[in-house]
């Protein structure tokens, strides 16, 4: 069984059916892509795998749990985290401190039984490492709005990756990002814990592939196709429905 475990989920905003009996599989260590059209319904699947929407009937398991009516945050205590097709950063705090507050909500609550507190400095040094790692440390100290958006895009991962999850979704991180911004994101993609699994929504095709283990293709809320990326590229469906219309 996969770490994170999808079963015949469904979903409808009125009578548009945007999830419909989608089902995956993403184990541990795990890079695996969703592409589709726009509109496809994409979002609205990482949304409730993320908490932030609910499905209508299926299942969502976290290492086995089912997730059930769990919030966004009793999913990040069982390892999830994820970044928005959109901006979610403190454009006024500074870059070390988003990274800071993001380890803080996940570690730091004095209230949360299963985990002790981590010490401040614990946290700062977390925080430190991470914007090292990314190369975004010698912005430290600068306002996160103040900083170009490729540097926004990675601080969001960073943010993201405060809390250690083990499972990681993305929707479109690539999304604005300048060719270069984008080989940089890639690269850090690429040098995250190996045992992590990452489930992440790309339209940038050249970077679907030079990223995907395992690719899901939607197609107005339902899987058209999975497997490898060979496997999808072959697939006749596909080529008709999906490459065919030219996206
Ligand atoms: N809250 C909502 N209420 C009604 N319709 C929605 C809502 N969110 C998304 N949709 C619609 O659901 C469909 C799928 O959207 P989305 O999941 O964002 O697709 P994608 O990310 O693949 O582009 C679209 O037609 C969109 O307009
Ligand atoms: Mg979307």
């Amino acid at each position: 069984m996969g770490l994170l475990e999808i079963e015949g989920l469904n979903k409808a905003f009125g009578s548009l059916t945007v999830t419909r009996n989608v089902s995956l599989s993403v184990p541990s260590g795990r890079k695996h892509v969703i592409i589709g059209p726009n509109g496809a319904g994409k979002t609205s699947l990482i949304h409730q795998i993320g908490g932030q929407l609910q499905p209508d009937s299926g299942r969502i398991l976290i290492d086995g749990a089912e997730v059930g009516k769990l919030g966004p945050e009793g999913r990040a205590r069982l390892g999830l985290a994820r970044t928005f097709q959109k901006n979610t950063l403190f454009p006024k705090l500074s870059v070390h401190e988003n990274v800071r507050l993001g380890a803080q909500a996940r570690f730091g609550s004095p209230f949360d039984l299963f985990r002790p507190a981590r010490r401040s400095t614990e946290l700062d040094d977390r925080a430190a490492s991470l914007l090292a790692r990314f190369g975004l440390d010698h912005l430290a100290q600068a306002p996160a709005g103040s900083i170009s958006y490729g540097d926004q895009r990675q601080l969001e991962l960073a943010v993201a990756l405060s809390g250690e999850p083990r499972i990681l979704l993305l929707d479109e991180p690539t999304s604005g990002l300048s060719p270069t911004e984008t080989k940089a994101l890639v690269g850090v993609i690429r040098s995250l814990p190996d045992d992590l699994a990452i489930l992440m929504i790309e339209h940038d095709m050249e970077v679907v592939f030079s990223l995907a283990d395992r690719i899901t293709v939607l197609y107005y809320g339902e899987v058209l196709a999975e497997g490898t990326p060979e496997e999808v590229t072959a697939n006749a469906r596909v080529q008709e429905v999906y490459l065919g219309a030219g996206i």
